[in-house]
């Protein structure tokens, strides 16, 4: 696949067949992710590869915890308040991905059932837990971005689909404990990753972009 196609053309997938993923291609991906560039080549990034009966057991507990709900702990605060452009963005990204799925704005049911398969990984039979020491700056959280879209674009050129999830970052305490990792790393982004399954309704939507004239300005 060339470069600016597999850019052009990697969407988040939202509907995995349960086949799973050989370790060695798994091995791949996160080899050449490591080779992300980052600020003074530190390599911040620290990921937690979870699989087969533990992929199970952590999805029932944190679908668990998610359908109570119990409060959100998430190490990763969002901003107070959006600027309005990225407000209206996100607003018409919800509106048309729930169109695009015949989900009415009213329909509390539905809408809360989607945001519950976060936690089943979208039926991902793998999926990736990224950690940034918590002693790290903005910085490192900039370098693991950059693994981030690294390791999803290489996924996608094997033919692995990937499904960046903040929301896999609300029960911290519990992923740290359930996976044995030490209190002074941070939980920064779950990953489900596996093969994209092209029946499934999640997966149906493609997500629009801004126009460059919205984000660029050119100084001659
Ligand atoms: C930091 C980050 C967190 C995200 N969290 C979630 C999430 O919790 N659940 C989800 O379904 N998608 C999540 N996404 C996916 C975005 O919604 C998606 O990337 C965006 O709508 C653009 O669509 P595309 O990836 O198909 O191009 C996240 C993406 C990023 C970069």
């Amino acid at each position: 696949m060339e470069l600016i196609d597999g850019i052009a053309t990697r969407r988040s997938v939202r509907g995995f067949r349960a086949t799973p993923v050989p370790e060695a291609l798994l091995r791949q991906v996160l080899q050449v992710a490591g080779r992300s560039p980052s600020y003074t080549n530190t390599q911040p990034w620290e990921v937690s590869v979870v699989t087969g009966a533990k992929r199970d057991q952590l999805s029932l507990v944190l679908h668990d915890l998610a359908a109570a709900p119990a409060p959100v702990q998430s190490e990763v605060a969002a901003p107070l308040q959006w600027p309005a452009q990225l407000e209206r963005r996100a607003s018409e990204h919800n509106a048309r991905r729930f169109k695009a799925l015949a989900v009415e704005r009213d329909d509390k049911g539905t809408r809360n059932a989607l945001r519950l398969m976060n936690y089943q990984f979208f039926g991902a039979p793998c999926v990736l837990l990224l950690w940034l020491d918590k002693s790290l700056s903005e910085w490192s959280t900039f370098d693991l971005g950059l693994f981030t879209q690294t390791l999803a674009l290489a996924a996608h050129g094997v033919g692995l689909g990937t499904c960046l999830q903040a929301s896999l970052t609300h029960y911290p305490d519990v992923v740290r404990a359930f996976l044995g990792v030490p209190e002074s790393k941070r939980l920064m982004l779950g990953i489900s990753i596996g093969y994209s399954d092209p029946d499934a309704k999640l997966n149906n939507y493609q997500s629009a972009r801004a126009n460059l004239d919205e984000f660029v300005s050119w100084h001659d």
